[in-house]
């Protein structure tokens, strides 16, 4: 799956900008706090007009504080799958508890230098882990390739039965850094930059697909 996310698209274009990758498999959207990252973009207001002109299912990645109280809301408005950082709450399986209840997909995020083995027994409370291979806060940083390790590690989990999530990777995907991450077993590779950075956004989603697809008839 590719989800192109709209954190490196024209803000005051989005509904366009979400034409422009037709075809992707989720949308992926970046909720920033300005606490739990120092920037900040959009909010469950933003969630809900993007509701109303896409069918691809919205992928909101909330980088933010306090995920107990501010994640079940997304869930409730009709976003597919609801993700938060491990880094963020104390309780991880309450908050995944509370935006399974309310609809939605839960995730779990980790920072690239946040171990994964802490997280694994209780992976099972959850549909999505999202591994961040850059510093979560903007868009067009470069790939850190160490931490496809934890990706490989749950991989194997979901490959003997011991585990059902999608292995989701965010930060620094393109043509190149691809590669690397589908032979590590990842499912859904998000990409910014790399999507709407080119003439043809939707091409772009179709030629990472390729890529994800060729690797895994190689292997
Ligand atoms: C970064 C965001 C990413 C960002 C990725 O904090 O979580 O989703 O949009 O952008 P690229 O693909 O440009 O690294
Ligand atoms: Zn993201």
């Amino acid at each position: 799956m590719i989800a192109p996310s709209i954190l490196s698209a024209d803000f005051a274009h989005l509904a366009e900008e979400v034409d422009a990758v037709a075809g992707a498999d989720w949308l992926h959207v970046d909720v920033m706090d300005n606490h739990f990252v120092p920037n900040l973009t959009l909010g469950l207001p933003v969630v809900q007009s993007l509701l109303k002109v896409t069918d691809i299912p919205l992928d909101c990645h909330l980088m933010i504080e306090d995920p107990a109280r501010w994640a079940p809301p997304y869930a409730e408005a009709g976003a597919y799958n609801v993700t938060f950082h491990a880094e963020a709450t104390d309780d991880p399986v309450a908050v995944a508890r509370d935006i399974r209840a309310a609809g939605a997909k839960a995730g779990l995020s980790v920072k690239p230098n946040t171990p994964i083995e802490p997280y694994l027994e209780i992976l099972r409370n959850f549909d999505t882990l999202l591994v961040m291979s850059v510093e979560p806060g903007f868009g067009g940083q470069s790939f850190i390739a160490h931490v496809l390790d934890k990706a490989r590690i749950v991989r194997n989990l979901v490959d003997a039965g011991e585990l059902r999530l999608v292995v989701e990777i965010d930060g620094g995907i393109n043509m190149d850094t691809i590669e690397q991450a589908a032979e590590a077993g990842v499912d859904c590779f998000v990409a910014g930059s790399a999507v709407y950075g080119t003439e043809d956004p939707s091409a772009t989603v179709a030629k990472l697909r390729d890529r994800v697809v060729a690797v895994e008839a190689a292997n």
